[in-house]
């Protein structure tokens, strides 16, 4: 007989992974390192981990809401990337094994290879005008130059922003308009799957109503033919010719970095700020202890730059502890479903970092795929971006891991700059969907609506009581959003928008968002960014969205939309809108599926109640009813929503 569901849950949770004695025995990470006292740990992993210009003279300030850390100390994020490990005679060390995703494309860069790239570029900026604090746009996929771009600004004081490539011409204009980016890089087009993704043309478009940007870079690809603009558009390659030295700008340490944008609970994304030595020392220290990574390691974490899991777990965290890393370009089902596997094996990855979302796709496709190659030298996975399921985490840790590979699940955001919830391998014992404690030196809490601490017993909301180095330094000219978001619930408390409990071993479990913030496959869209999109369409008089459980990405779009002149939806109709969304903001944001009706659950004050299209979306029984101003529509909307499901 075989339990159910359910109850399979429930037993999958409650099991125990102690650390291995002998993983132990040589981890980073010594179980002392819980009792090293706040200050004393900052201080001597901020001198360890990073080479200083000028040291600091103080740790850090706290203003609430307002940090900052290493007080008059100098340094460049470049330098500390790419040119010190060349200066310490480690100039041949791999710093990226680069894979295409057309078969057989494949790059090996050295650390000195990177740094005479970055130089390239970062003197072709400066002739095209760009000086510390002038602000970058970067559109690009996941190529080598992606990094290049990032380290060339960083090297000149330029801060960037780096907008995904899956984003749309509206979604990447709104960002350089915001942060008044002058000049933009990007690349003619992207491979995606076997077909390419007009990046160039895109940005072309994005530029029409983004003046401020006066010249573009253009990395060519994959060759395509595309349109430049004499006079304003180049080629890298034309102009990253010049191997003359550049020097490094000596950075203050509060000087900013990067911006990058992230949905909020409005439509405008937020510009989450984030400065040089905090940020720099704080995804140094955790890549080194979360990762375990040694000084011959080959690490992988498979998500895209253009997300901070990128920023800070593939350029600036690794580069900065001079770590071997693997930037894989493609998806993973290309050209067959075992390419990930194929490149584990190639490069004998040692560190796998991935979402739920990506490992609940191989579960799918099964592990036959993963059984043909040589997952061997693997000792370390590690999970990110959305609560892990019981049943990816023991999918992950038997089918990738062989069982013998302790799981990291790191809890943090585009916010915290850092992972900070997390196990530490060889001395967390882990349990399937947990991400257990937080950080040394971060002190984060489960607090009720009145800012209770909350016991095991029951939930509430995730918060964290004590700055830490790498946290954001505001959103970019927006204060009182950055107050009214992260500090207005509890104060001088940062208010994460999570929910979680805690259990009785004082371990984590995060619970999802807990405000209009959905997570599809690993990101953070916001319904109201998707309602905007829906009626900026002609034909779409009134929009609302929520989210509903999905096997795959976690979270999946359902929108409820009424057309104008009280019309009927139809098939058409549908694909229509849905194609809309994907040019407004991007394909991720693609919903699900759309219900239309002819009116949307309101209360009497004509509020739409989300709520209720949740429970809708979900399938749920309705909760209360009571305060609608006209109970038949909920009943219309269901029927409506049994008969139109239409997931793709
Ligand atoms: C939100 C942040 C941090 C890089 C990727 C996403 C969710 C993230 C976990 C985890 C449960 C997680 C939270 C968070 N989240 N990691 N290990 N367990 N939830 O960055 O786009 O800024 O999103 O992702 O809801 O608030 P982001």
């Amino acid at each position: 007989m075989s339990a159910s569901p359910a109850i399979e849950t429930i037993l999958l949770e409650e099991r125990r992974y102690p650390p291995h004695p002998d993983f132990a025995a040589q981890a980073n990470a010594q179980p002392e390192i819980y009792e090293r006292e706040f200050e004393e740990f900052w201080e001597s992993e901020g001198r360890e981990r990073v080479t200083w210009f000028e040291p600091f003279t103080k740790l850090y300030e706290w203003e609430p809401p307002y940090a900052r850390w290493y007080l008059g100390g100098k340094l460049n994020a470049c330098f500390n990337c790419v040119d010190r490990h060349v200066e310490a005679g480690r100039g041949d060390k791999v710093a990226y094994h680069w894979e295409g995703e057309p078969e057989g494309e494949r790059r090996d860069l050295t650390f000195a290879d990177l740094q005479r790239e970055v130089v390239r570029l970062a003197n072709a900026l400066k002739r095209l005008g760009v000086r510390k604090g002038t602000p970058v746009g970067i559109y690009m996929g996941m190529v080598p130059e992606a990094p290049i771009a990032m380290l060339a600004c960083a090297r000149l004081g330029a801060p960037h922003t780096v907008v995904f490539g899956g984003f749309s011409a509206d979604s990447l204009s709104g960002r350089l308009q915001d942060m008044e980016c002058e000049v933009l890089i990007t690349q003619d087009e992207a491979w995606r799957r076997g077909t390419t993704v007009p990046l160039k043309r895109t940005a072309d478009e994005a530029l029409a109503d983004a003046p401020s940007v006066r010249n573009v870079v253009v990395l060519r690809r994959t060759g395509g033919d595309v349109p430049m603009t004499g006079g304003r558009d180049v080629w890298w390659h034309d102009v990253a010719t010049e191997d003359a030295d550049c020097p490094c700008e000596p950075m203050d340490a509060e000087d900013l970095l990067y911006l990058l944008y992230t949905s909020g609970t409005t439509a405008k994304p937020k510009g989450i700020a984030h400065t040089t030595a905090g940020y720099l020392v704080g995804v140094a220290t955790t890549h080194h202890y979360i990762f375990d990574v040694k000084p011959d390691s080959v690490y992988w974490c498979a998500a895209d730059v253009g997300w901070v899991t990128g920023h800070s777990y593939i350029v600036y965290g690794p580069l900065c502890n001079g770590t071997t890393g693997v930037l894989y370009e493609g998806t993973p089902d290309f050209p067959d479903k075992d390419r990930w596997w194929s490149i584990v094996e190639r490069y004998g990855v040692e560190i796998l970092y991935t979402a739920p979302t990506a490992i609940r796709s191989h579960m799918k496709w099964g592990h036959e795929y993963a059984e043909r190659h040589d997952l061997s030298s693997l000792r370390l996975l590690g999970s990110v971006g959305e609560p892990i399921n019981p049943e990816a985490w023991v999918w992950y840790h038997e089918h990738v891991g062989g069982g013998r590979c302790p799981i990291v699940d790191t809890w943090w955001q585009t916010e915290t700059g850092m992972i900070l919830i997390t196990p530490l391998p060889g001395i967390t014992t882990t349990k399937p969907g947990s991400a257990t404690k937080p950080f040394p030196g971060v002190d984060a809490a489960v607090y009720d609506e009145d800012g209770n601490e909350v016991g095991p017993a029951g939930g509430g909301y995730l918060v964290l009581r004590r700055p830490w180095p790498a946290m954001l330094r505001g959103l970019y000219r927006e204060h009182d959003r950055y107050v009214e978001t992260y500090w207005s619930r509890y104060p001088d408390t940062y208010f994460a928008g999570d929910g979680a409990r805690i259990d009785e071993d004082d371990d984590f479990w995060l619970l999802g968002r807990v405000d209009d913030v959905m997570n599809v496959s690993g990101h953070r869209i916001s319904t109201i960014e998707v309602e905007s999109a829906l009626v900026d369409h002609g034909d779409v008089a009134e929009a609302a969205v929520a989210a509903r459980a999905d096997v795959t990405t976690g979270q999946a779009i359902v929108a409820y939309v009424t057309l104008k002149g009280g019309r009927d939806g139809s098939v058409e109709m549908l694909e229509e809108l849905r194609n809309h969304v994907a040019r407004k903001i991007g394909p991720i944001a693609k919903p699900a599926n759309i219900v239309f009706t002819p009116e949307l659950p309101k209360t009497r004050s004509g509020k739409i109640m989300r709520r209720l299209l949740r429970d809708v979306a979900e399938n749920r029984a309705l909760g209360d009813t009571t305060t609608l101003a006209d109970p038949m529509v909920v009943e219309e909307i269901k029927t409506r929503a049994a008969t139109e499901r239409t997931d793709d």
